[in-house]
């Protein structure tokens, strides 16, 4: 029995739909409310007992890594101001029992590249992937949902949602048959099909679990538009050699790539902070 130990964050895309904030930070690094969104994603996956977080970043380097550093000055200058709460919350951003590996991925040559850049640290063990700019609220969490899900099968494990046909063309989508509650075998998988001629309207979002294999075939995929290589053709590959399922999972979903859907998420847990959910709620009564 195999287990998941390593989470992989590709963390190097150019994120242009949010410039000009993106442009000397990384995406991953926009924060809902308090926390980045790449430590919401570090926080799933520590949830789901995965203890090696494989970083693979782009030109925005130094704020992800630094983010996940320990911060001695930072920490000395609340310890002698007596602010122990806030030292906590910056002590605990990541635990101790946690490993950062970094890996940088020279040209953003795709999010299937971004996941081979992670075969040195992974090698031959299956691993779980996180789009850190997918937000999924859930409990538990969605990676430990799916590591159970794992457990039970033993192959690769794509989280999906249903999503308004008219929206097809914006992810991979499936088209599968139930196996059991929850989850679908998968028999095809196509990027960005066309409302029409879209196979279904089960759309792969950013959680992944994948066996090693993954890497002999992103390795042999042609570039697709743009010279990208998509997980997406890696996955259709694997497919025809493993079984792959799909897994509906159960969270609230926030597409935080994309303005609306970030400013969703800060609404939606800004309602849920303990701090900020009376006033906010006043507040939003105010302007709606
Ligand atoms: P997106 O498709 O959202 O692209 O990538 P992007 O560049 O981040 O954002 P836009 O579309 O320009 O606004 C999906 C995920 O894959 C990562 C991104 O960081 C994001 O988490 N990615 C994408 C890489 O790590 N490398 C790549 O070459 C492409």
């Amino acid at each position: 029995m195999k287990k998941i130990t390593k989470a992989v964050f590709p963390v190097a895309g150019l994120g242009s739909r949010f410039l000009p904030a993106t442009k000397a930070t990384a995406k991953e690094m926009l924060p809902v409310v308090d926390k980045p969104l790449i430590q919401y994603a570090v926080e799933e996956a520590v949830a789901a007992g995965i203890t090696d977080m494989v970083f693979i970043t782009g030109r925005h380097k130094r704020a992800i890594e630094d983010h996940f550093d320990k911060a001695y000055e930072l920490e000395a200058t609340l310890e002698a101001a007596g602010k122990t709460e806030l030292l906590r919350i910056v002590q605990e951003v990541v635990p101790k029992h946690v490993n950062c590996i970094y890996i940088r991925q020279a040209q953003p040559l795709g999010l299937g590249h971004a996941v081979l850049c992670a075969k040195p640290v992974v090698q031959d063990e299956p691993f779980a992937v996180l789009l850190a700019d997918d937000l999924i609220d859930g409990e538990p969490p969605i990676v430990k949902q799916m590591v159970e899900v794992f457990g039970r099968h033993q192959c690769s494990i794509l989280g999906v949602q249903d999503v308004p046909r008219a929206h097809t063309g914006q992810y991979g989508i499936v088209s599968c048959s139930n196996l059991e509650q929850n989850i679908e075998k998968v028999h095809g998988i196509v990027e960005k099909p066309k409302p029409e001629v879209a196979p279904s309207t089960l759309a792969v979002v950013g959680r992944y679990i994948l066996t090693p294999r993954i890497f002999h075939h992103l390795e042999n995929v042609q570039p697709g538009a743009g010279g990208e290589i998509q997980l997406t053709d890696g996955i259709a590959a694997l497919m025809l050699e493993e079984q792959l399922l799909a897994y509906r999972f159960n969270g609230i979903r926030y597409d935080c790539g994309s303005k609306l859907g970030y400013l969703q998420a800060q609404v939606a847990l800004g309602l849920k902070h303990k701090e900020l959910r009376a006033d906010f709620a006043e507040y939003l009564k105010t302007v709606v």
